[in-house]
């Protein structure tokens, strides 16, 4: 190791900062959020820096430097581009014991300033000792996607209990379980997910029953995550479903689930395949619910990972319901549902001012060899249909649209795959597309796009959209 990594106080503290530039007013803003008198000294300022100094935020001068500015000061940054200024600069302050960092040049520098994630109480620092900061930034955006956003307000209410906790659980190594359990699990997600009051109230029962010894019944409670992972492409999970999946100890999911996606579920979760196909189900659904409830009942961390969003088509519903039923607690992490995402691949807005005011999605699946929908709410122009698995009943929904007054003209798009390498867009209209649904090679899952919005891809076409 070749830095001793500490957070160093500087509220209220003069720190002085030498440039004028971008360099140096990001510097200046990092030193601002933690509370640091800055000085700036440079013959100009950029906008940003003028800005605080017309705020009284920061101090600044356009003199040139002088060595009475490094009194009293707590650290220097140098961020100007005057190589030999900014050698002298630090000399002074190697002299005179105040800590110093000379911008991109970590061998003139006694600190470095690392990459943070700033959840503040909650700050992560990542630095590669300055051999590489780029690696730094990029391992610190990979962080970022784990780290829960409101992670550091967590910590304040740990914060504000910490003494009660101390009080009630005098034994080091209950305390060390009872915050190993709350920090992590059911209560720091209900946290995360918004529901503060809950959560709060949930710490202190879990603290109630700690001191009573009711240790055993609290520590085995699973939970269950319903965490939608978008139609196909892995960049499109959220950040939430990314760090609950990284935290499951068993995952069920479906068949629509590509394998980079699960890829990114934690290796040592336990995988269980619940897919279906239409007509033939591999596992039913009350069998997938029952199952989410007895691995939670075991105390596990269950992952029911989804295509698209869990409430679209998904039958969310239905398992939350029965989680419910069981008193287990369960969040849901909405996804991006096949609809927005295939559009957006393909490049067909689902509403237009021009063409298209409202949009439904539809499912059209045959129920008893037909197609049960309300035809004519559908057949109405200026409005654009999306229908999700639609292709076994196509020549219905073309017949019956066209039937209750859309015309046999109206665009459509079959759009296979959609967001992932083997996504393609088959271009038809009402009338022709049970043919082309008929004639081509399609690959499952498939999505229908019906409405003049279909034509705009004709024109996004030029800019390489397929
Ligand atoms: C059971 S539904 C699940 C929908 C999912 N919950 C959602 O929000 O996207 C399955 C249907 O979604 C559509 N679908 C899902 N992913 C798709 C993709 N990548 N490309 C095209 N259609 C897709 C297909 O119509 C498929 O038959």
């Amino acid at each position: 190791m070749n830095y001793f990594p500490i957070f160093l106080k500087v509220k209220q503290q003069r720190c002085l900062v030498v440039g004028g530039g971008e360099v140096a007013a990001r510097k200046i803003a990092l030193l601002l959020r933690a509370g640091a008198s800055v000085t700036v000294v440079a013959p100009s300022l950029n906008a940003r820096i003028e800005a605080w100094h017309e705020a009284g935020d920061i101090e600044a001068s356009t003199d040139v430097f002088n060595i009475d500015l490094l009194e009293g000061c707590r650290l220097a940054v140098a961020a100007t581009d005057d190589e030999p200024f900014n050698e002298s600069l630090a000399d002074l302050c190697h002299q005179l014991n105040i800590p110093v960092n000379v911008v991109d040049s970590p061998e003139l520098s006694s600190f470095i300033v690392p990459s943070i994630i700033d959840r503040s109480p909650v700050i992560a620092a990542i630095s590669s000792g300055g051999s590489s900061p780029t690696l730094a930034r990029l391992l610190r955006a990979k962080l970022e996607a784990m780290i829960p956003v409101n992670i550091g307000k967590l910590a304040e209410l740990a914060g504000r209990m910490r003494e009660q906790v101390q009080q009630r659980l005098p034994a080091m190594a209950a305390r060390r379980r009872f915050w190993n359990h709350t920090l992590e699990g059911p209560i720091a997600e209900q946290f995360y997910a918004g529901q503060e009051q809950e959560a709060e109230t949930a710490l202190q029962e879990a603290l109630d029953r700690y001191s009573a010894g009711d240790v055993d019944e609290f520590s085995i409670k699973g939970e269950v995550y319903l965490v939608g992972c978008g139609p196909g492409a892995p960049d499109l999970i959220t950040f939430r479903a990314l760090r609950l999946m990284q935290q499951a100890d068993v995952v069920l999911y479906d068949r629509l689930i590509p394998g980079e996606v699960l890829d990114l579920v934690r290796r040592e979760a336990e995988p269980i395949y619940v897919g279906k196909k239409r007509a033939y189900h591999s596992v039913r659904q009350e069998e997938i619910s029952q199952l989410l409830v007895d691995y939670a009942k075991q105390g596990k961390r269950v992952l029911r990972l989804k295509g698209g969003d869990p409430f679209i088509f998904g039958r969310g519903g239905e398992e939350i319901a029965m989680l419910a039923k069981h008193g287990i607690p369960f969040q849901v992490v909405p996804g991006v549902t096949a609809a927005a995402g295939c559009a957006s691949y393909a490049g067909i807005p689902l509403t237009h001012r021009d063409y298209s005011q409202s949009v439904v999605f539809v499912t059209g699946q045959l129920k008893d060899g037909t197609v049960n929908l309300n035809w004519k709410a559908l057949a109405q122009t200026q409005q654009t249909i999306v229908v999700y698995m639609g292709m076994m009943g196509v020549g219905v929904l073309s017949q019956q649209l066209i039937a209750h007054g859309l015309s046999p003209k109206t665009p459509a798009a079959l759009i296979q795959k959609g967001t992932t390498p083997e996504q393609k867009v088959f271009r038809s209209d009402l009338q022709t597309l049970p043919d082309v649904a008929k004639n081509n090679e399609i690959h499952a899952p498939t999505l229908i796009i019906i409405g003049e919005v279909v034509k705009l891809r004709d024109e996004m076409s030029a800019f390489g959209l397929d």
